[in-house]
């Protein structure tokens, strides 16, 4: 009888391929893309200069820039198929079952939807980037009783974005806090969604495939939907008084505090511990409501540092601190996996195009422990 062979449950553990774009360093809490800091990043980088780093490997320099800007922009605009299909279905349809749908759409509209040449699958990379920013915002828009809003060319890439939510020009500080917001979100590493885009890239299929699946995988609570159930919880919550009791019982039943833990950091997740200083300010809003959450959110994080972060290996990841900061800008909870999504979009093609160049099928193993030639009984004698 053949042995049983070690199984590594949600592949954990295991290297499937090599790649410079992004390094996850767990043990210390840190983050890079192709070798630069993700402090580094925020510091000095911004949104749409990160992407091109992405997809290229390199920074630009200022003309690439702006010639990379500008293609962003002229691909915003959205067939007026997929703008009927989000007006239908904005108020009822799920937002993530809507963004995959209409994402998949696109290709019916795409010349080089069955183009698999590297230079069709980086303009793919940037039409898509835009594209979906212009989905997202526009199931925001229908959803929150207002028509579609066209882009405006002028505009830069989360400026637009906002634009097209809100149907105005949004503030400067608004567009810089979200900007940092999704330059923290665009890449990290072989996490879930960019897997599952990797395994149906790996098939030979093409990049709208690839990114509709990683969609998908990205609605998961245990994914990228994380940020809304803890936006969730924080309302279920209601006061920072409330926050030790609340966060007792869960953990006495055995419920996971969603924004909490990490299959690779097993310490504070860089990119929360960036989006925490935007919540120290916050503490001063003027609005309640953000000051209420973000007041639960700080008390939360504390009580767990003290319960489980030495202890277990626990600590605030990324989608802990998203929902008060989105609240503040206005953003409902709905669209934040939505714009988990528009922000990871560059991270996953750079990551597809990167294996296409030494593709090999993905294809691993699974143990059978079920029985053999087991005996056909005709339907009528079962
Ligand atoms: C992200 C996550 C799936 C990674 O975890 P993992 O490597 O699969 O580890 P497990 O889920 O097996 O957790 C290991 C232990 O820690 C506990 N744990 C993990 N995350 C926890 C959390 N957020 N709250 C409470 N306990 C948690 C588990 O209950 C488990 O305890 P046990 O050994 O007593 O059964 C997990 O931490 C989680 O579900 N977090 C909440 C969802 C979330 O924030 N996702 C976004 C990730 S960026």
């Amino acid at each position: 009888m053949e042995s049983k062979p070690e199984i590594k449950l949600g592949l954990e553990g295991v290297y499937f391929t090599e790649s410079e774009i992004c390094k996850v360093d767990g043990i210390n809490g840190k983050l890079y893309y192709y070798g630069y800091s993700i402090e580094t990043l925020a510091e000095n980088s911004n949104f749409e200069e990160t992407c091109f780093l992405l997809l290229n490997g390199r920074l630009p320099d200022e003309s690439e820039l702006s010639a990379f800007r500008k293609t962003l922009a002229s691909e915003r605009e959205l067939p007026a198929e997929i703008v009927s299909v989000i007006r239908a279905s904005a108020r009822t349809a799920n937002a993530m079952d809507l963004l995959r749908s209409t994402f998949s759409m696109l290709s019916l509209y795409d010349k080089d939807a069955n183009d698999n040449s590297e230079e069709a699958n980086m303009r793919k990379s940037i039409r898509f980037m835009s594209k979906i920013a212009s989905i997202t915002a526009a199931i925001g828009s229908f959803r929150q009783g207002r028509e579609y809003v066209k882009p405006d060319s002028s505009m830069g890439h989360v400026e637009n974005f906002l634009y097209m939510l809100n149907g105005k020009k949004p503030m400067a500080e608004e567009v810089k806090i979200l900007d940092l917001m999704f330059l923290l979100h665009a890449e990290h590493s072989s996490n879930a969604s960019t897997f599952s885009g990797i395994v149906t890239a790996s098939t030979l299929s093409d990049l709208h495939s690839s990114i509709t699946s990683a969609i998908g995988t990205l609605k998961g609570p245990l994914h990228g939907g994380a940020d809304e159930a803890a936006l969730h919880m924080m309302h279920a919550i209601g006061s920072p008084e409330n926050t030790e009791a609340y966060i007792n019982d869960a953990l006495a039943g055995k419920k996971k505090i969603m924004g909490f833990g990490h299959r690779v950091y097993k310490t504070y997740d860089p990119r929360a511990r960036i989006i925490k200083r935007r919540l120290e300010e916050l503490r001063g809003s003027a609005d309640e409501e953000v000051k209420n959450l973000t007041n639960i959110a700080l008390a939360a994080e504390k009580l767990m540092i003290d319960k489980l972060g030495a202890s277990h290996g626990i600590w605030p990841n990324v989608d802990f601190f998203s929902g008060p900061v989105y609240t503040d800008l206005g953003i409902p909870d709905y669209l934040f996996t939505p714009m988990f999504a528009v922000s990871r979009v560059p991270g996953w093609c750079a990551h597809i195009m990167q294996y296409w160049k030494s593709n090999r099928l993905v294809r691993p193993l699974e143990y059978y422990n079920g029985e053999i030639d087991r005996k056909y009984v005709p339907i009528e004698g079962r």
